[in-house]
């Protein structure tokens, strides 16, 4: 039976909610992960150091809510939630005391995706410039839902002027290109040595064909939405390569089962349960599970100079049946069996 080890894995874009979804899906990501960015985009967002102080209080609390997974394997359940702040233009004062709290501010494009109604209308970069400047000197890593407002398969390469406006106005800002879905965006990568990326697992694994190609697929729908074929090779080879500029952020994002399964499905895919084993998987297939480490960890542990306390999961080529649910959420491949299961945590 094949066997991998992974050491202190890192999901480097990770929606956690609140209340009782918070309860049901942070105890799934702190079981196997060392630590995960968690994005601001509350109702309302978290735009001050009280907030977010407040939130990753509440992220502690819920973990302390453990019942769903097996407590023989929880050897230790040390996670760091590395927190961020959603983008509005702040000032230097503001950041300078608010920095040790966050590891990163958010950027959304006003309206673009769940929770986004209050992020940036206009790119104007004279109106940006005091807060990036800031940013830059204080050494705060900025990330992008890098779309644009134009027609959807369209979005994110439209926003590649606007990610080399940023990248070559503030040239010592750390900029991260989230959840990026297309080749234009790879390519984008080694243009410019400040921009960085990371990669969703539903992103290397389907195309839009998957999502309305046949019956609508509510579960998959999600914002970027997912490309064309030659897109999906982009971001696999880049992933399988564990290209140093690029790391593993899921981007799993819990909606309950009636938002999904609704005229007007809210986007999101969920796979935080079921990350691990299906980029085992992947890379195994693809002969490439030697470089998992560095996608799952090391990579941005590099890129954002942090060191998370040790945590090693074992993972053996051994199905596992994904639950129809957890709490009230669907996850990605839910009733299906995929190829690996997790077997240990230390
Ligand atoms: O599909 C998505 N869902 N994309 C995002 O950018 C946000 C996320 C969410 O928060 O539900
Ligand atoms: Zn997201």
């Amino acid at each position: 039976m094949k066997e991998c080890t992974l050491l202190m894995p890192l999901d480097m874009h990770l929606h956690l909610r609140d209340g009782v979804m918070l309860e049901t899906v942070a105890p799934l990501t702190s079981y196997t992960f060392s630590g995960a960015l968690v994005m601001p985009n509350l109702v309302p967002p978290l735009t001050c150091k009280e907030d977010v102080i407040a939130y990753k209080k509440r992220i502690s609390t819920a973990l302390g809510q453990v019942e769903e997974v097996d407590p023989e394997l929880m050897m230790d359940d040390y996670f760091e939630p590395y927190m961020t702040l959603f983008y509005q233009n702040y000032d230097v004062k503001f950041l300078a005391d608010v920095q040790d709290e966050i590891t990163a501010i958010k950027l959304y494009p006003a309206g673009i995706t769940t929770n986004s109604e209050g992020g940036v209308s206009s790119f104007d970069i004279e109106e940006m410039r005091p807060t990036l400047t800031a940013m830059s000197e204080l050494g705060i890593p900025l990330c992008v839902h890098g779309e644009s407002d134009g027609f959807v398969m369209d979005r994110e390469a439209d926003f590649m002027g606007v990610y080399e406006l940023l990248a070559s106005h503030f040239p010592d800002l750390k900029i991260i290109m989230e959840h990026i879905t297309t080749k234009a965006a790879v390519d984008m990568l080694d243009k410019y040595k400040n921009l960085y990326a990371t990669i969703t697992l539903h992103h290397l694994l389907i195309t839009l064909d998957d999502v309305a190609g046949g019956m609508m697929q509510p579960h998959l729908f999600c914002k970027p939405i997912a490309k064309r074929p030659e897109d999906r090779e982009a971001l696999l080879k880049v992933a399988l390569d564990a290209h140093p500029k690029v790391m593993f952020g899921s981007d799993s994002a819990p909606h309950p089962q009636h938002k999904k399964e609704a005229c007007g499905c809210a986007a999101g895919v969920f796979t935080a349960p079921i990350a691990l084993q299906v980029l085992c998987e992947l890379f195994d297939k693809h002969g490439k599970i030697d470089n998992l480490q560095a996608f799952i960890s090391d990579n941005a542990q590099n890129i954002y100079g942090i060191c998370p306390e040790f945590k090693e999961v074992g993972l053996v080529e051994d199905p596992f049946v994904v639950p129809e649910k957890y709490g009230e959420v669907v996850p990605m491949y839910a009733g299906e069996t995929i190829g690996w299961s997790i077997e240990s945590v230390i």
